[in-house]
């Protein structure tokens, strides 16, 4: 098989132009920082940019009925089952322009160089974006490729709804990306993503790329607290119902669990904490709050969660709040392919670059097809400490061209397998 090369000047001014899509000024980072967040009109805009060069790059574009998009390229035997390839291009409000990008953008890069050398291969080749990856306006992450791999019915997924009552599928009709394919009908050869690490570990250990094993377990909460709003210079302590110290309090807990090690390498945050009604001199009588817990460990993560529930209600007896708690997202640890893992293994090494194998830490869209097929990740490493969900987030033009040639090599090798 000719030895195929990806053009790394393209690949990074590929990103860096869709970075710009969604772009913002965060006077708090000191830098610019995207933001398109799922199904807004900036998620939009960097979606039409994306379907353009897939279409420029002669790719078969095809839409589904929760937004994913797949485009194809055929191969030598068309009738095999594709290699898959992508990510997603939300965004969180404080993003940077390599989060999901890279994966989508990556596998773009990947065609265009096949195309480049006029090589055809035996398996078609799939470039995929997802939908709602994030999960952080609409409260379930990987929300698109559960979709498709089953795990979430579709109409079930239509009907959640953001903050402002705003739902899935009406905002997908209103961008004009609610597709005609079917949800749940791909099933491909193999699933292969690359995605920046967003830690710290390959950074540190000097390691080039990261041979991705899994993704621990997630698991997130939806917290409604209500005690009662009271005046704030004449209400004694002794007469409050505070919601938004009980959620403060409650955070606080989450802290001292993980810090006391009882559920291993458990991690916690309270990523949304909101007091009504707000003000400077009113006792919040409400508080919606979100709990997202972590754990590479299935039975740990379970007995966190009980004693997460356990201290929601020693929380509502002592600061006399009712709390509603609402599950809005949970997958266990999923492990990846061995094989695939292997062959990823074996083209870092061919190239000659240092790799490890790794857990990661975030959620994937890679997570949900390896329900349905053998797949697994390729990590880059980031500056910074890999900091990431921030618009420091930055990887090099060195670093992602490794990472997308050595995707290149593993979707080659896969793609010629009978
Ligand atoms: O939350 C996550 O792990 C991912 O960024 N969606
Ligand atoms: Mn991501
Ligand atoms: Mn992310």
């Amino acid at each position: 098989m000719t030895e195929i090369t990806i053009d790394s000047d393209r690949l990074y001014r590929s990103i860096e132009e869709l970075g710009a899509v969604g772009s913002y000024r965060d006077d708090v980072a000191g830098c610019d920082g995207v933001r398109r967040v799922a199904l807004t009109d900036e998620d939009a805009s960097g979606r039409r940019q994306v379907v353009a060069w897939m279409r420029e790059a002669g790719l078969d574009v095809s839409v589904d009925a929760i937004g994913n998009v797949f485009a194809s390229r055929s191969g030598r035997e068309p009738e095999l089952a594709p290699v898959m390839v992508g990510s997603h291009i939300d965004s969180v409000p404080t993003g940077g322009a390599f989060d999901g990008a890279l994966g989508v953008l990556g596998g773009l890069e990947i065609v265009r160089a096949l195309a480049a050398a006029d090589v055809m291969t035996r398996r078609p080749i799939v470039v995929a974006f997802f939908t709602e990856e994030e999960g952080c306006r609409f409260g379930t992450d990987m929300l698109g490729s559960a979709v498709a791999t089953g795990r979430i019915a579709l109409d079930a997924a239509y009907e959640i709804t953001d903050a402002a009552g705003k739902s899935v599928g009406g905002e997908l009709e209103r961008i004009g990306f609610r597709g005609d394919e079917p949800v749940g009908q791909r099933r491909p050869h193999a699933f292969v993503e690359c995605h920046i690490e967003q830690g710290p570990v390959l950074a540190h250990g000097g390691e080039q790329v990261g041979v991705v094993t899994g993704v621990q377990g997630i698991s997130w909460f939806e917290l409604s607290l209500t005690g009662h709003s009271a005046h704030a210079g004449t209400t004694p302590t002794s007469f409050r119902k505070d919601a938004g110290l009980c959620a403060a309090r409650i955070n606080v807990a989450l802290r001292d669990l993980v810090d006391s090690g009882v559920h291993g390498d458990l991690r916690a945050t309270m990523g949304v904490h909101r007091p009504h009604p707000g003000v400077v001199n009113v006792v919040p009588g409400r508080c919606v709050a979100t709990v997202d817990l972590r754990n590479p460990d299935d039975a740990a993560m379970a007995a966190a969660e009980r004693d997460f529930r356990a201290l929601l209600e020693e929380r509502a007896r002592a600061d006399g709040v009712d709390i509603d708690c609402r599950q809005t997202a949970r997958t266990a640890m999923v492990p990846f392919d061995d094989r695939v893992q292997d062959v990823i293994e074996e083209s870092a090494t061919a190239r000659g670059y240092s790799h490890r194998r790794i857990l990661s830490g975030a959620g994937h869209d890679a997570q949900e097809w390896a329900r349905v097929c053998p797949t697994a990740m390729i990590f880059v490493p980031g500056e910074h400490d890999g900091i990431s969900h921030n618009p420091r987030e930055l990887s090099t033009p060195a670093q992602c061209a490794r990472g997308v040639q050595v995707q290149c090599d593993t979707v080659v090798m896969l793609a010629e397998e009978g």
